[in-house]
């Protein structure tokens, strides 16, 4: 078992490393003594996990509701909070309970946004079942949903009690999601740590390796990272937007195309365009762009969408970031491992990616 703290000035809290659920009532009995516990769960996670889970969590709690979502990117809505909240409301659910995130990104931010909000903000946990969630979602407290088409246009930061990392779940998880994982691992290496690169390309050559011999040392390295720039900027005033690199892009081309590809395919494709638009503004070699499209090829990931329209790209990013004056601030890569803010004014933007082959 491995572990390492999140140390935030108000709600600090553990990361635990498993491989398997058993450790999780000891884990939570120091932190809540309340009487329900809501699982939230979607149907494919819920079928393989919640019997083990509930099984486990009854050491500590005698009554444990669970609530499923459909699987997917469409459950990040206003809807489905409804119908949680609507869920909790029926079953009294009170300050004192406790909600369980069961599941991948989807459920960590819909779950941890009905936790943030329900009674102005009841106990949650994490326990995230796929690679992406567990080297990154379930860590920092952004919760959030969907809205109008838009990417986590409604959220908070609300920490959880802990976060509880089983991995030998990633037995179960499809190879396409765990690549997804991967890409977050990408962006990680790529803002703080280009020696996880270079680990990655190592191991990754061959998915299966990583994932039994050397999975728990990689999330850990990367949750590693993950914390150490939250605890110096939890609420995104700073530093912390440096891991939105790759997302800008990424985000408006998720929601562009409705959720068709998934977020760590659209993340991947980001980060190429921002080594493209670092080698059009001469802040980075044609050679380091070349580099990380073959890490990212190797990876089996995605480098570009057939058609893409760029210019409905650059309108969904003016919208996403609220942009109040003429420019937008991307975090761009200066060398493998470092990126910086770099301001793009709109108009050379659209003309960069209208008429250069981003
Ligand atoms: P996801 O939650 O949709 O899970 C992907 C699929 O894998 C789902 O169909 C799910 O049912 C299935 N699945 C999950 N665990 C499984 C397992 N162990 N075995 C078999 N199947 C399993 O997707 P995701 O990639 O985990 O998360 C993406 C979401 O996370 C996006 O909405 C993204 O915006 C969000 N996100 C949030 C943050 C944050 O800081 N809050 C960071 C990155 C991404
Ligand atoms: N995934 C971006 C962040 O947590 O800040």
């Amino acid at each position: 078992m491995n572990r390492l703290k999140v140390n935030l000035a108000q709600s600090g809290y553990e990361i635990v490393i498993h491989d398997n659920f058993s450790e999780i009532s000891n884990e939570i009995k120091p932190l809540w003594s309340g009487e329900k516990i809501i699982i939230i769960t979607d149907d494919i996670v819920g079928k393989l996990y919640l019997c083990p889970l509930v099984s486990e969590l009854s050491k500590i709690c005698s009554v444990i509701y669970s609530f499923t979502l459909p699987n997917g990117e469409g459950s990040k809505s206003i809807e489905t909070l409804n119908r949680i909240y609507d869920f909790m409301l029926s079953k009294r659910v009170d300050r004192s309970d406790l909600i369980v995130a069961l599941g991948g990104g989807v459920v960590g931010d819909v779950a941890g946004y009905a936790a943030a909000t329900y009674l102005r903000g009841i106990a949650f946990i994490q326990v995230p079942t796929t690679l992406l969630a567990q080297i990154d979602s379930s860590v920092g407290g952004k919760v959030a949903i969907n809205y109008q088409g838009y990417k986590n246009m409604i959220g908070s930061y609300y920490q959880p009690l802990l976060v509880y990392i089983n991995i030998s779940v990633l037995k179960t998880l499809p190879e396409r999601e765990f690549k997804c994982g991967l890409v977050e691992a990408v962006v990680h290496a790529l803002i703080a740590d280009a020696s996880l690169l270079q680990y990655m390309h190592e191991y990754v050559k061959d998915v299966d390796t990583l994932k039994q011999c050397k999975i728990e040392e990689f999330i850990y390295r990367n949750c590693k990272i993950k914390a150490e720039i939250v605890e110096k900027d939890e609420k995104d005033k700073g530093i912390r937007k440096i891991l939105n690199f790759g997302h800008t892009v990424g985000h408006a081309i998720e929601g562009l195309y409705g959720y068709e590809y998934k977020h760590g395919e659209c993340v991947a494709i980001g980060i190429v365009a921002a080594f493209k638009l670092s080698v059009y503004f001469k802040l980075i070699s044609e050679e380091k762009l070349c580099y990380i499209k073959a890490v990212l090829s190797s990876l089996g990931l995605p480098l570009h969408i057939d058609g893409l329209n760029w210019i409905s790209v650059v309108k969904r990013i003016v919208f996403d970031k609220k942009a109040l004056s003429d420019k937008v601030t991307f975090i761009l890569p200066i060398d493998i491992g470092k990126v910086i803010d770099y301001e793009v004014s709109l108009d050379n933007l659209e003309n960069i990616f209208s008429s250069y082959d981003i």
